[in-house]
């Protein structure tokens, strides 16, 4: 057991999403979901183990982090301590590398860094599949991120969510440089959370079953196209697998878009340079800025084509990125 350990990990993007819970407290998924690794976006967080504390203090860019913040991170460093042997409080220092004052600093690269340094500092000594696990029940998407480049995180079947674990499709990895341009048309935090907006498309919409029926389809299609490096295939796919997940959120009682008028712009644009033989695919998670995939050799002239949309306010290229790395 160390005092002391920090790790760097960088959030990723789903190619086909996650979007509704079985289990909310062990954080287990509906649907099992494959993701990119990124490079530009990334938390630093530093875990100190200190006997004389009488409770766990939360630093969040070199400041005292907001209640709200220290909830979350004092929720999950509970059931890392329900694990371990030691039941000491820490001090947590978090950084969030973001290019960008545009709220992408994203909770799957946070509790993957939280989840490294802290098993690390309580003795746990996790092994990465293991890691992805204890990730996941911080934020679904984290358990991705444990890993670098292409990342499948299985549903599992198991009620104690040991088999619901990430795993990189290791098969992929010959050199593909695909891109993804973080496209930001809204920097305001958005007025539903994912998790509350999961559980009402879970709960209410009609559409949600076809989601569900319809997704291992979408996982194998996706795989199959990143195994054969076909652009074309895996961004058809990750396109029309963001339109159904969004259309669960436009169908639920009440219902919910994330989507503005920027958004849509750059929905559009991507299709227009698709038409100019540019092989361009968008991806929107849970808000409203946009992520457009593309081959390296196209990245600047979609760039600056996107640039020029009048609703855009900044964009942000972004490679792969590697699993967690300790510092
Ligand atoms: O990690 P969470 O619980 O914030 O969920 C993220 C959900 C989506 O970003 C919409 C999709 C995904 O798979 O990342």
């Amino acid at each position: 057991m160390s005092m002391r350990a920090a790790a760097r990990a960088h959030t990723n993007i789903a190619l086909i999403k996650y979007w509704g819970k079985r289990d909310s407290a062990l954080m287990l998924p509906m649907n099992s979901s494959i993701s990119m690794t990124l490079d530009a976006f990334y938390t630093e967080t530093q875990v100190v183990l200190d006997k004389t504390l009488l409770a766990d203090e939360v630093w969040l860019n070199g400041e005292p982090a907001s209640v709200a913040f220290t909830k979350q991170v004092v929720d999950f460093l509970n059931k890392v301590r329900q694990e371990s042997e030691v039941t000491s409080f820490v001090k947590v220092f978090t950084v969030n590398h973001v290019p960008t004052a545009a709220g992408l600093a994203s909770s799957a690269s946070g509790f993957a860094a939280l989840a490294a340094a802290s098993s690390k500092v309580y003795g746990l000594s996790l092994d990465p599949k293991a890691l992805s696990i204890l990730a996941r029940k911080g934020s679904g998407s984290a358990s991705r991120s444990i890993f670098g480049g292409f990342v499948k995180w299985h549903k599992g079947n198991r009620a104690d969510g040991l088999d619901a674990f990430s795993e990189p499709l290791y098969h992929a990895m010959g050199h593909w440089p695909l891109e993804f341009i973080a496209v930001i048309v809204e920097d305001k935090a958005k007025d539903m959370s994912s998790r509350n907006g999961m559980a009402q498309s879970v709960a209410t919409s009609p559409l949600y079953s076809g989601w569900l029926e319809s997704i291992e389809a979408d996982i194998e299609r996706a795989e199959k196209a990143i195994l054969s490096q076909n652009l074309k295939d895996l961004g058809e796919v990750m396109e029309h697998n963001t339109l159904k997940m969004h259309a669960t959120m436009m169908t639920a009682t009440p219902p919910f878009i994330y989507w503005t008028a920027g958004t849509l712009s750059v929905m559009h644009a991507v299709k227009e340079l698709r038409t100019q033989g540019i092989e361009t695919y968008f991806t929107i998670d849970a808000g409203a800025n946009v992520k457009v995939l593309c081959h390296e050799r196209d990245t600047d002239k979609v760039n600056q084509s996107l640039q020029s949309l009048p609703l855009v306010q900044q964009t942000i290229k972004c490679k792969a990125g590697p699993g967690v790395q300790w510092l």
